[in-house]
């Protein structure tokens, strides 16, 4: 019950988000500065550089807006999106949302408990499984703007889930991940990682 209502919560806290839809079109012409670190279609060759490609367009707008205004500290992009509108942001989102994202190796060594924690979470800890909200395949949840995972470099994911238990990371909804970081070790946070980087529809 606790759960249905936690999901509740958060499916009308991300409808109330209403951005304008982008057109990947004009997008494509307002990329020039990403392509040297996020790779001209979105899938990025640094491992601590996040691919974009595919990713949900209701996502990516938020984040580039938490990003421009400050509202997620992003130190790397100081200042590349300054002066760029709301729609240019959704349109920039629009065009990597329909990119074809590229997908890497799982580490067969972590294979196992990356699968497991993807899938069933630790309920011994209370760490709820990452397919519930991302999906099985790591495609995230689009329209409630649960991000993409599947494909992810392992050192992105990495990242992001040890500043989520830092909470170095905040912008995100009603502290979701912050809730599920917090009760990871280093290494399940690594096992899980490396699955994603495998991870494929
Ligand atoms: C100098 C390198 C660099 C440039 C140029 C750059 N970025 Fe980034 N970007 C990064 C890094 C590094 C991160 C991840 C930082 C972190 O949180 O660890 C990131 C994160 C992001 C994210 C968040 C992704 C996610 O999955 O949450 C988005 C969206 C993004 N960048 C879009 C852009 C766009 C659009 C441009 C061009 C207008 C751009 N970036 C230019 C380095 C760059
Ligand atoms: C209750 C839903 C929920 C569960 C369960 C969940 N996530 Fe998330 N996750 C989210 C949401 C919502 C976001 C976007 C938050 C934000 O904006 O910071 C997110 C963001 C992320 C990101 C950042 C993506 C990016 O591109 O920057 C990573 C990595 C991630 N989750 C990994 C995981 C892993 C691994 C698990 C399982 C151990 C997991 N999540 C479980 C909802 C969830």
């Amino acid at each position: 019950m606790k759960k249905l209502i936690v999901c509740l919560m958060i499916g009308l806290g991300w409808m109330s988000f209403a951005y304008a839809a982008g057109d990947a079109e004009s997008g494509q012409g307002k990329i020039a500065v990403c392509s040297g670190c996020h790779g001209a279609d979105g899938n990025s060759m640094i491992p601590s550089f996040p691919k974009l490609a595919g990713q949900g367009e209701l996502y990516l707008t938020k984040q580039l807006i938490d990003i421009r205004d400050g509202a997620r500290s992003l130190p790397q992009m100081t200042g590349i999106l300054t002066g760029l509108t709301d729609q240019d942001l959704a349109d920039i989102a629009a065009y990597y949302s329909v990119q074809k994202g590229t997908v890497g190796a799982t580490d067969p060594e972590m294979l196992e408990l990356g699968r497991q924690i993807y899938r069933a979470g630790n309920a011994a800890k209370g760490v709820a499984a990452c397919s519930a909200c991302h999906s099985p395949s790591g495609a995230g949840n689009a329209q409630a703007g649960f991000p993409a995972l599947g494909g992810q470099h392992a050192d992105y994911v990495i990242s992001q889930l040890k500043a989520y238990r830092t909470e170095t990371r905040v912008n995100g909804q009603a502290k979701l991940m912050q809730q599920v970081a917090a009760l990871m070790s280093d290494k399940e946070i690594e096992a899980v990682a490396s699955y994603i980087q495998g991870l494929s529809d």
